[in-house]
């Protein structure tokens, strides 16, 4: 697949300033790997809309690239002690993610070898897991323990074979599964990101938030809906005084791994009139509490500050209050920006000093038209050291909006992402009345979204050959 990810930087970006030139005017800098990175030029062929509701090519997608990708299951921190567990699920399949001995996890396949019921609907702590439709019992780390009619089961001696098992990988903190013994290893998917995200030590982090919203839209077209910015000037009009959205950066940096970051505390180049910084810095704190000495109020820009140089500032103070750190070496983009890093075909990372968001999009079961988009927050563990316990799982009904989430994420973000959210119904049911019956993608700003289709093709091909 190396000939799609080979490719020189390409001229054909919005006219303003860069994203690497922003990075440039920084007054601390961040590391040199943010910048500028290969964008290949990979066409501008329509793409046709039925690949998001077709029942024929949704079922080659259960069959071609949910089995043979990784995917995030669950947190390290979600399964501390032998016998703590959880459920995940995709397309069908269900896996037991279980601490099976100190240092090690299992991922089973939750189903019981003599009639196929579920060993496990949801997660918690057990040291074996039982069977409830007749009681054959498996342990902790999946191998038989008990079979109560060992006379009728000749064909196992009496016993039960052990539960088959997924492959398990870890990377930060986070546990991940492939069903698929040829896949290439999860180092290798994963390629350049460990290193770039070295610097925010995602095992020390916990999770403050986990929202699992149901949505009524394809698991494509939700997550496309948060891997471009060209919907700032159309969903979000309230952050152009202050993110550089037409002028975001996109690299794909490895077959699996490409990225996009957005400059905040910057005004968009859609914007017509130029804005002073003391309003750019009042818009980034627009939708959030101040604490201007002990009241809330309104920032005033120190005199020959940036608004962004301020905010970033702000920010470093706040964070070091919180966790007892030093973040003087941290730069202005790292403590600001929207720097995302996706892992083909279904996750997403957040590079960031204080909070990181982290994505994941699956089917919602074996149906095309619905998806599961969960939002996990991570945030560094607080100054006494202690690790708070991993916030619950919200999970959100087709029709819930997300500003009730507004406790687990924030008022302003839950707000943004019910903005997003409120796109999805209308682009499923618009691509299914599509009088072109194609999709047409832009050119650089979502090539990454043009790439992940050119690649769940490649896997289908791969597949159907075999
Ligand atoms: S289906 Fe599990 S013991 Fe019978
Ligand atoms: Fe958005």
């Amino acid at each position: 697949m190396d000939d799609l990810v080979r490719g020189d930087f390409r001229e054909d970006r919005c006219p303003a300033e860069s994203y690497t030139e922003v990075l440039e005017r920084d007054r601390v800098p961040s590391p040199d790997y943010m910048r500028q990175g290969p964008t290949p030029d990979i066409g501008t062929a329509p793409v046709a809309a039925s690949r998001y509701y077709d029942q024929g090519f949704f079922q080659k997608e259960v069959e071609h690239l949910w089995p043979h990708v990784w995917h995030w299951a669950c947190r390290e921190e979600e399964i501390p002690q032998v016998g703590d567990h959880v459920v995940y699920e995709f397309t069908g399949k269900s896996f037991i993610i279980v601490r099976s001995a100190p240092g090690e996890i299992k991922a089973l396949y939750n189903s019981c070898l003599h009639r196929g019921r579920k060993l496990a609907v949801n997660g918690g702590h057990k040291l074996s897991f039982r069977c409830p439709y007749h009681g054959l019992v498996w342990k902790a780390d999946g191998t038989f323990q008990e079979n109560p009619f060992p006379w009728d089961f000749p064909q196992w001696a009496g016993g039960a074979p052990d539960l088959p098992e997924a492959r398990v990988g870890t990377w930060g903190g986070f546990v991940f599964i492939n069903m698929d013994p040829d896949a290439p290893s999860l180092e290798e998917v994963l390629g350049p990101l460990p290193a770039h995200f070295e610097r925010y030590d995602f095992e020390n982090r916990y999770i403050a938030a986990h929202v699992v919203k149901k949505v009524r839209a394809n698991w494509k077209a939700t997550a496309e809906a948060f891997m471009e910015s060209h919907h700032v000037i159309g969903t979000h009009p309230q952050g152009l005084a202050t993110i550089g959205d037409a002028n975001s950066q996109y690299d794909i940096l490895s077959e699996y791994v490409d990225r996009q970051f957005s400059a905040t505390a910057i005004q968009s180049p859609h914007l017509k009139t130029q804005l002073s910084e003391q309003q750019i810095l009042d818009s980034y704190f627009g939708g959030r509490a101040v604490m201007v000495g002990d009241q809330p109020g309104r920032m005033t820009l120190p005199e020959g500050m940036t608004a962004r140089a301020f905010a970033a500032e702000i920010a470093r103070k706040t964070l070091a209050e919180q966790t007892g750190q030093d973040y003087s070496h941290a730069g202005d983009a790292e403590m600001l920006d929207s720097l995302l890093y996706n892992v083909f075909p279904h996750m997403s990372f957040w590079i960031s000093m204080s909070r990181n968001i982290v994505y994941r999009w699956r089917p919602n079961g074996l149906d095309p038209e619905t998806s599961l988009m969960d939002i996990m927050m991570l945030r560094p563990v607080p100054r006494d050291g202690v690790r708070p316990k991993p916030a619950p799982v919200r999970y959100m009904d087709l029709d819930e909006p997300m500003t009730e989430a507004g406790k687990e994420l924030s008022d302003m973000l839950a707000l943004v992402y019910e903005q997003d959210m409120v796109n999805l119904p209308h682009v499923q049911t618009g691509l299914r009345a599509s009088g072109s019956g194609t999709v047409e993608f832009s050119n650089y700003m979502e090539s990454r979204l043009r790439y992940h289709h050119q690649l769940i093709d490649r896997f289908i091909a791969e597949g159907e050959a075999k």
